[in-house]
């Protein structure tokens, strides 16, 4: 990877753990609402999934695509999605920049990135970018975990898992992701909104799934 790809946090040292480590921090509930809600999205046809992580939640979605490129800038994520994913024949692995993909103009029906923009740089060029690779009425879905409207003290005591067991967040983390802030990135990246919504407990951490079609 050139220098000026340089990961935001390394989140490869964590691969071998990282599942765990997650539902660790995050609580097991929540993830178990996103892949019932990510498993119902039907016909994905040729999609990519950006910041794959270790697949978990690349498994959601693997039934319901022709296939699916999983893709993350981190080689140890990769290996470890390679080693969950092995069973899947419709899975492909490659690393690639979210900002700055290879992929043509119009080649996917469907992107995903689970937990990415809210950790990255920029995440509008993330927009942008997997608009480009969009075919016209392609399907864009994000899904992001969010401290917005979460009690305090429920925040501050994940907030304490989080760096007993993650270290320091990246500096561009976003924790508080909002439905507008997200909604206004992706309208200026060009997308229709079709889905906006929070889920999960009202008190506690939540899921800001959104869904925007390539008009
Ligand atoms: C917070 S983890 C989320 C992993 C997985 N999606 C999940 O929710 O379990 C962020 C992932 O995005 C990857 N990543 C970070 N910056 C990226 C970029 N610019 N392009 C693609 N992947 C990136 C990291 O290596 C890491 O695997």
């Amino acid at each position: 990877m050139k220098n000026n790809q340089k990961q935001e946090k390394d989140w490869g040292k964590m691969a071998e753990n990282f599942d765990k480590i997650s539902e660790y921090v995050v609580g097991k509930e929540i993830y178990q609402i996103i892949c019932k809600k990510l498993s119902k999205e039907k016909n994905l046809g040729e999609a990519i999934e950006f910041g794959c992580g270790t697949g978990y939640f690349t498994k959601a979605i693997a039934m319901n695509a022709e296939y699916i490129i999983a893709a993350d800038v981190s080689e140890e994520m990769l290996d470890a999605a390679k080693r969950q994913l092995k069973e899947y024949k419709n899975i492909k692995f490659e690393i690639a920049d979210c900002k700055a993909a290879t992929f043509p103009d119009k080649e996917f029906d469907t992107v995903l990135m689970v937990n990415l923009l809210h950790v990255i740089k920029e995440p509008h060029k993330a927009l942008e970018e997997s608009y480009r690779i969009l075919k016209d009425g392609g399907l864009l879905i994000t899904i992001d975990l969010t401290g917005y409207g979460m009690k305090k003290f429920e925040m501050l005591k994940l907030v304490f898992r989080f760096l007993r067991k993650m270290g320091r967040p990246p500096k561009a983390d976003k924790g508080n992701l909002s439905p507008t802030y997200l909604e206004t990135l992706a309208e200026n990246a060009g997308f229709e909104v079709e889905e906006n919504k929070l889920l999960g407990d009202k008190d506690k951490i939540k899921a800001l799934y959104f869904k925007g079609i390539k008009r």
